[in-house]
């Protein structure tokens, strides 16, 4: 219990701190509270992290705004929450993410077959029907999508080649261990409540991207990115440039073996391949960056760097 108690005093100085008052104040109670310990300790070890814990609350509670209510819901609702930490996962949507990777399209010969592994409900599948701010460049929406879509605000560095119109992309295909339905409630009020309570501006965004989803459903199919990828690359057309991209995926995939032999079969199939993740999930790669920047991910095409971006794709830091 003592590591549970740990990972939850970490949650809360590193992750928490600065972003989410909220969570920073229940992953400090939690971590000094016995029952909460309890209850965590018995589910599966994969299944205690502080973001599954407090999403699952507030599915199943509602967000609790002082820890007497998040007591009282974990006390009166613990099967009903242990329920959804075990059949759920962090499977969190981010769009906002498309205003990082977006520039990078931009400059591949098109039209583009974009495929995303690790893509949940697939709303990253979509960067030619949102808008972007990036501060010294805008980019409109596509009129067809122009009254519901969210404009994805990012602050991109002076030498980011922005561009002044969307790519052009004929066909996309997403993969995931477990693809969410956006016509399904659940999976909505899932995606939904794994934004940190305060964050109203992604929570904003994220149904604005469901409602142009709706409107152009992106395919995500049922796989594991490390066995069934090819079969969606021989499906993609042959005259299209094919681009396998992901974020905030592969730190999923625990053995560095796993992740070392994706990133060779990725260079060997002779895609493009756009990587967004933290930096730690390919070291081999980072090491051509420079100094690692705290929080950020590193945008790499073909294994090699391009930008540091903002977790959420608020940032880009062209190299
Ligand atoms: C944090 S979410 C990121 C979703 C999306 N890429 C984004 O940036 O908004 C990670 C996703 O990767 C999926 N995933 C994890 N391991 C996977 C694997 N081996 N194969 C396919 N998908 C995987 C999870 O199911 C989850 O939906």
């Amino acid at each position: 219990m003592n590591s549970i108690a740990e990972r939850y005093r970490r949650f809360a100085r590193v992750e928490a701190a600065g972003r989410s008052p909220l969570y920073e104040t229940l992953a400090k109670h939690v971590a000094g509270t016995q029952h909460a310990l309890t209850f965590l300790s018995r589910l599966p070890r994969d299944r205690q992290q502080p973001n599954l814990l407090f999403a699952a609350l507030r599915h199943v509670c509602g967000t609790p705004m002082s820890i007497t209510e998040f007591d009282e819901a974990l006390g009166e609702h613990a099967q009903a929450i242990a329920e959804v930490m075990v059949t759920r996962t962090t499977q969190t949507n981010e769009p906002g993410r498309c205003a990082a990777f977006l520039p990078s399209l931009c400059q591949m010969q098109g039209p583009l077959a974009l495929i995303e592994v690790g893509a949940s409900a697939g709303l990253c599948l979509l960067p030619d029907a949102y808008g972007y701010d990036w501060e010294r460049q805008q980019l409109a929406p596509p009129s067809q999508f122009g009254a519901i879509a969210p404009v994805f605000h990012c602050h991109a560095s002076e030498n980011a080649p922005l561009p002044l119109q969307h790519p052009e992309i004929v066909w996309r295909a997403g993969l995931d261990l477990n693809p969410l339905d956006l016509s399904n409630h659940e999976d909505v009020a899932w995606l939904e409540n794994l934004i940190w309570p305060e964050h109203h501006e992604r929570f904003a965004r994220l149904r604005a991207a469901v409602q142009v989803a709706r409107k152009n459903r992106p395919r995500v199919v049922a796989g594991d990115l490390r066995q069934d990828l090819s079969g969606l690359i021989a499906e993609a057309p042959s005259d299209a440039t094919v681009v396998v991209f992901h974020t905030a995926v592969l730190s999923y995939i625990a053995d560095q073996n796993d992740r070392d032999a994706f990133a060779r079969s990725m260079i060997d199939t002779g895609v493009v391949w756009l990587s967004n993740e933290s930096p730690g999930v390919f070291p081999e790669f980072a090491e051509k960056a420079g100094p690692i920047r705290e929080n950020m991910f590193l945008l790499n095409i073909n294994g090699q760097p391009v930008a540091w971006t903002g977790p959420h794709g608020q940032e880009l830091q062209w190299l």
